[in-house]
């Protein structure tokens, strides 16, 4: 077991991967979260999400992983705290960081020896100084404490490779003691550090977010004007990519981003823009940009069936993307919604986040769920596909059309080869390419 000590406050999706991946290089780690049914099933080693890998890593590491509902037994035992609670989004696009303000106030009541705080959740710049100024207000005891940044940048679906393997470990600390915990803690990590100030770490992650989220809107921009013009946009971002200038990453079109982080992130850092008086409009055309992305899809849905009233339609994938059962901001529910409104019939698949889904969309009439893809298919008049799901990839064709009424595939994700698909009979019409019409 190592020396220090970590705890971790919040056990949502960057808090949970940060706790147990650390507990995994030999850490002992205390997990903090005020839900109760959270904790619970923590203590039984599940993980309260879908996350690849995730519960196996638990499971691994639990002699050194404590979960609890205080916050006080993270204080004591702990020499160094990551901050990992929420920071949703307010009505104006701001971030809410009542979360962090309340947590930073139980820390500061019953710190009675040096901590470590550090922000891991994403915050907009200065919230260091808030955390600080909180600490300084609320402290009880005369005792020494730091205050650090170290952004998370992991993916749902790939949160624990992401952990295990960082492209970089980001460091904002103002003091020697701070970076020198930090440092060891990060010691078996084979990735680049970059040490900085505290602001330059905070603005490293919102920009870092607001960049691939240009990315992915920029080349949807571009998906629409191949459509006019019957080009491919696969082949576009494909060349785009092969320029190192650009990279080849975040460049695939379709109906755009959703998740928790891109969609908040961009109005948040938007925001940020305005409060200094800076012309940070390139970020609300990024965010205008994919809020019409499934209009669009909708657009080409009555492309393809002309009406959607009283049409069965089959729809593959509701997590904003694969490997996850997260829905939240995912294209998914607006696209469902639409459809439901334009009354077409909708049988619903999706290989982990119907539970989540039916909390939106309950059960009805008109909105079925399916355990399979091909039970979801028979007698729809299209298939839509929503999320990229491997799973989708691999079906046999073949069966697929023997169970559909009309041979129609509407691929939001353009996850087929069209000659593939020609070639079992079914037409196919993917985003941003020409479709290919079997009759
Ligand atoms: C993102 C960042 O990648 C991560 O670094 C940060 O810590 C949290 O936010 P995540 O939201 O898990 O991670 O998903 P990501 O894989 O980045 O995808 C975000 C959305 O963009 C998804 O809806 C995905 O479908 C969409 N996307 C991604 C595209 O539409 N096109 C692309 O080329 C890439």
């Amino acid at each position: 077991m190592k020396e220090i000590k970590i705890g971790v406050i919040g056990t949502g999706r960057v808090g949970l991967v940060t706790a147990a991946g650390f507990a995994d290089k030999g850490f002992e780690v205390w997990g903090v979260d005020n839900d109760r049914k959270k904790i619970e099933k923590l203590k039984n080693k599940e993980s309260p999400f879908y996350e690849p890998e995730l519960d196996e890593l638990i499971k691994k590491n639990f002699e050194r992983l404590h979960f609890t509902e205080e916050i006080k037994d993270a204080v004591s035992n702990c020499d160094i705290l990551f901050i990992c609670v929420g920071t949703p989004q307010r009505e104006d696009g701001s971030a809410d960081l009542s979360f962090v303000e309340g947590v930073t106030r139980q820390i500061a009541g019953c710190l009675d020896k040096y901590i470590l705080i550090v922000e891991k959740s994403t915050v907009p710049v200065k919230t260091a100084e808030w955390i600080k100024k909180v600490m300084r207000l609320y402290l009880k005891k005369n005792v020494e404490y730091d205050v650090a940044s170290n952004p998370e940048f992991l993916r749902e679906g790939k949160a624990v490779y992401d952990f295990m393997y960082p492209d970089r470990i980001v460091i904002g600390v103002e003091s020697e003691k701070a970076k020198n915990i930090l440092l060891e803690i990060y010691k078996d990590f084979n990735s680049e550090i970059v040490i900085t100030d505290i602001k330059t770490a905070e603005i490293i992650k919102h920009a870092s977010n607001a960049f691939l989220a240009t990315k992915i809107s920029f080349i949807n921009m571009i998906s629409d004007l191949c459509d006019k013009v019957g080009a491919d946009v696969d082949e576009v971002a494909h060349a785009m990519g092969l320029d190192e200038r650009i990279g080849k990453e975040f460049l695939k079109a379709g109906i755009g981003y959703g998740g928790s982080c891109f969609p908040k992130d961009i109005k948040a850092f938007k925001r940020i823009g305005d409060e200094y008086k800076l012309n940070f409009s390139l970020l609300e055309c990024v965010d205008r940009i994919n809020a019409q992305r499934p209009l669009k899809f909708f657009e080409k849905v009555k492309s393809a069936l002309w009406s959607v009233r009283g049409k069965t339609l089959c729809i593959w994938g509701l997590s904003f993307k694969p490997d996850t059962d997260d829905i939240r901001e995912a294209p998914s529910i607006r696209i469902v919604k639409i459809l439901h409104d334009e009354g077409a019939i909708l049988n619903l698949y999706d290989p982990k986040a119907i539970p989540e889904f039916k909390k939106v969309f309950p059960e009805g009439e008109r909105i079925r769920y399916f355990n399979s893809p091909y039970d979801s298919a028979k007698g729809s008049h299209a298939i839509l596909i929503l999320t990229e799901w491997d799973e989708f990839k691999n079906l046999d064709l073949g069966k697929l059309r023997s169970l559909v009424e009309v041979p129609i595939i509407v691929d939001g994700r353009n996850i087929f080869k069209k000659e593939e698909i020609a070639e079992k009979g079914f037409s196919y019409y993917p985003m941003g390419k020409p479709p290919c019409e079997s009759f």
